[in-house]
């Protein structure tokens, strides 16, 4: 216990907004809070060490380039890929789920249809909502448990002849409920679907492996994982990534010019324009927390605190737990008669940061049959002496009711 608390203190030393702080940050499925080194890389970045990437010649502009390289063979070994030639860097993990299914439109050319969870964030919808609207592809529901995961008896139920492709988060940002990806990745392989994994929530606690999952297309935030906003990436398979078109085309993506483009070499043939250079230097850092002992020690005991949370919401009279009994950092929940958006609110006045409302997956309101949802979610901060206080003041509140 301990060595538990000394670990709580070294890590909320890197996080000034909660030092000395009554604040109770349960929000990190929305968005991490930034550990000081991340902050400070960027910062100093901006500093002393600013220059642009590629192109330029003198040595800060070399640095930085090297520095670009290291954060994405860090992102590399972090989900397994065989090279960096499949690590691009987008915006985020919604400019990466834009993206994929823009690719997978080259992929599946005849169209057909694409299986997706009625629980998806609508990063990893409405890009196919766009496609099928257009006539491209047709969006067929992927059967799941109410836990959310893959319900595989009813999915081998269906008739699949027209499937090309697969698309799920790997966490789900409602349920919190993890996929077996080596399950789905091998039923894709068999079937030659594109199995597309949307790892927004899932990359900033767990490690994954791309091969073994047999994952064609993962995407992911920097800023889920403790690093900036603005930045995230896009992996795309070896089997895939020499044969696509680039989506977004400028400087830096192109080799030659004569009457026809010659692209560089992948990831750079991706990734037109100037990058997101002091975002990505400050992923770097943020990555190499994750990669600490320390962090790898904390993410440990996240089962035991979630558990602490929801036993102490089923002590609660009217509350509904929607989140799967196993959910490693992600609570969410329902308390019947009273609106979720007025809990937030007035949980909110009393420091306690918690999420309300679709949590940006509307189809997942009408799969729970309710109108708004409340989301507890942990990060690498959060401690089990926390709870009570939690309690406390939800208790507080719902006497308001
Ligand atoms: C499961 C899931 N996918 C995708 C996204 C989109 O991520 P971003 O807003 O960083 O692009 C989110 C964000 O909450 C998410 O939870």
């Amino acid at each position: 216990m301990q060595v538990l608390h000394d670990v709580d203190l070294v890590i909320k030393e890197q996080f000034t907004l909660l030092k000395g702080s009554k604040i109770l940050y349960l929000d990190t499925a929305a968005t991490s809070l930034k550990p000081e080194m991340v902050i400070e890389a960027e910062c100093e970045f901006y500093r002393r060490r600013y220059a642009t990437v590629h192109r330029s010649l003198y040595p800060r502009a070399q640095e930085a380039t090297k520095d670009l390289y290291l954060t994405r063979e860090l992102i590399r070994k972090r989900i397994g890929a065989p090279s960096v030639k499949g690590v691009i860097f987008t915006r985020a993990a919604t400019d990466s789920l834009n993206q994929a299914a823009q690719f997978l439109m080259q992929i599946i050319e005849g169209g057909g249809e694409i299986l997706i969870s009625p629980l998806e964030h609508h990063a990893n919808l409405l890009p196919f909502k766009a496609l099928e609207k257009k006539g491209l592809l047709k969006i067929r529901d992927l059967p799941v448990h109410p836990s959310g995961a893959v319900n595989f008896e009813a999915l081998f139920k269906m008739d699949l002849s027209n499937v090309s492709a697969l698309t799920i988060a790997h966490v789900s940002n409602v349920t919190g409920v993890t996929q077996d990806l080596k399950q789905l990745g091998a039923i894709c392989r068999t079937k030659n679907w594109v199995f597309i994994v949307d790892a927004a929530q899932s990359l900033a606690h767990k490690k994954l492996d791309v091969v073994d999952c047999e994952i064609d297309f993962l995407a992911f935030s920097a800023h889920k994982m403790y690093g900036p906003t603005g930045v995230g990436a896009l992996y795309i398979a070896d089997r895939f990534v020499d044969l696509l078109e680039p989506i977004n085309y400028g400087g830096d993506m192109i080799l030659e010019l004569d009457r026809d483009m010659h692209f560089q070499e992948p990831p750079l043939k991706f990734e037109a324009g100037t990058p997101a250079i002091a975002q990505i230097i400050g992923w770097k850092e943020a990555l190499n927390f994750q990669n600490s002992a320390i962090f790898e020690k904390k993410v440990e005991t996240f089962g035991h605190i979630a558990s602490a949370y929801r036993e102490g919401l089923k002590a609660i009279n009217g509350v509904e737990i929607l989140s799967a009994p196993d959910s490693e950092s992600i609570i969410t929940f329902v308390v019947n008669g009273v609106h979720s958006m007025d809990l937030a609110l007035l949980l909110g006045e009393k420091g306690v940061e918690v999420r309300s409302g679709s949590l940006c997956a509307l189809n997942a309101l009408k799969f729970f049959e309710v109108n708004s949802f409340l989301r507890v979610s942990l990060g690498i901060y959060n401690t089990l002496d926390e709870v009570d206080s939690f309690f406390n003041k939800l208790k507080k509140v719902l006497q308001i009711f």
